[in-house]
């Protein structure tokens, strides 16, 4: 099966509600371990915590991160009784037709169908890029309206973005995801005049680094009007980022009243995380949405 809605006893049928369509929120990055499942997996809970319905999509069918997060997320419910807001979880795997055309008409019409879903029936929707170029995240692209690139705070992962001068600084040309950055706009332009707010997001920054830190914040305001992005603060290299996969959670679940036997129990750490969260949320500018 290539899809499946985690919550379909309760998703109302398709179709005109009234509601403005949700606001579709693309999390990609052509780079592997960049950060993407960790920023879908908190941007969704932080959204679902502000009140908001939210639709996720998995397209990384080679490791499924972001279902097997919702899924151990789906266990701790059960096993703690804890409730903990879910969204509507789809994943879709590419088309295994073995004529290349076939397989794309293939995968764009079961995307279609899911984002048309989705677009009618919840607030936001997150979409989980896998870390490579596809036929489906080129798809997942056209239809951003905001597109979140991390990208871990390193000059070897600026290649992410463009190729620089290494003495200077200056930009030598845009990377190829940036391209078909630039491709899906117009594509996005084309079918319905909308545009994608594209948020280049620094990753894992360190405490220690102070001038690498401050190099690579110079270099990227640079280039970001270049290219043609905004720059978001994004999150410090944290151990809390890592150590809630298991259970499902974010440390936007763990300042929750009563939390189950074995909990994380918030600290200090927490909070900063928490707040870095909150800063992403509102550098995005999303467009406010009555919950549905
Ligand atoms: N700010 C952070 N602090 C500490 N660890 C982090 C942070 N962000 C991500 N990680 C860890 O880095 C690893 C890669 O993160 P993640 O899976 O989110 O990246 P990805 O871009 O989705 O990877 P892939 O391209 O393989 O899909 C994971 O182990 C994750 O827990
Ligand atoms: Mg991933």
């Amino acid at each position: 099966m290539a899809t499946t809605d985690t919550d379909a006893r309760t998703t109302p049928p398709p179709g005109p509600t009234g509601a403005e369509p949700a606001h579709v929120i693309v999390v990609g990055c052509e780079k592997g371990g960049s950060g993407k499942s960790t920023t879908a997996m908190h941007l969704t809970v932080a959204l679902l915590r502000l009140g908001y319905t939210v639709g996720t999509l998995d397209l990384d069918a080679r490791q499924w991160t972001l279902t097997r997060y919702l899924s151990n997320r789906a266990t701790t419910v059960q096993r703690e009784g804890r409730a903990l807001p879910m969204p509507r979880h789809f994943f879709l795997a590419p088309s295994d037709k073995p004529m290349r055309d076939e397989a794309r008409a293939e995968d764009r019409q079961r995307f279609q169908a899911i984002i048309e879903r989705l677009r009618g029936t919840v607030d936001y929707v997150v979409i989980d890029c896998a870390g490579t170029d596809s036929f489906l995240a080129r798809e997942a692209h056209s239809y951003a309206d905001t597109l979140i690139t991390p990208m871990n705070d390193s000059f070897i992962d600026l290649d992410v973005v463009a190729h620089v001068d290494g003495r200077t600084g200056q930009l030598i040309k845009p990377s190829i995801y940036a391209e078909m950055v630039w491709d899906q706009r117009k594509v996005r332009a084309q079918r319905d005049g909308g545009s994608i707010d594209w948020i280049v997001m620094r990753n894992r920054l360190s405490n220690l680094e102070a001038n690498n830190k401050r190099e690579m914040g110079q270099v990227l305001s640079k280039l970001s009007n270049r290219i043609g992005f905004r720059l978001a603060p994004g999150f410090s290299e944290r151990v809390i980022f890592r150590e809630l996969f298991l259970q499902g959670l974010t440390m936007l679940d763990i300042f929750e009243d009563n939390p189950g036997p074995g909990s994380a129990r918030p600290r200090m750490s927490h909070v900063a995380a928490r707040q870095e969260v909150r800063g992403l949320i509102n550098v995005l500018r999303l467009p406010q949405r009555t919950p549905r």
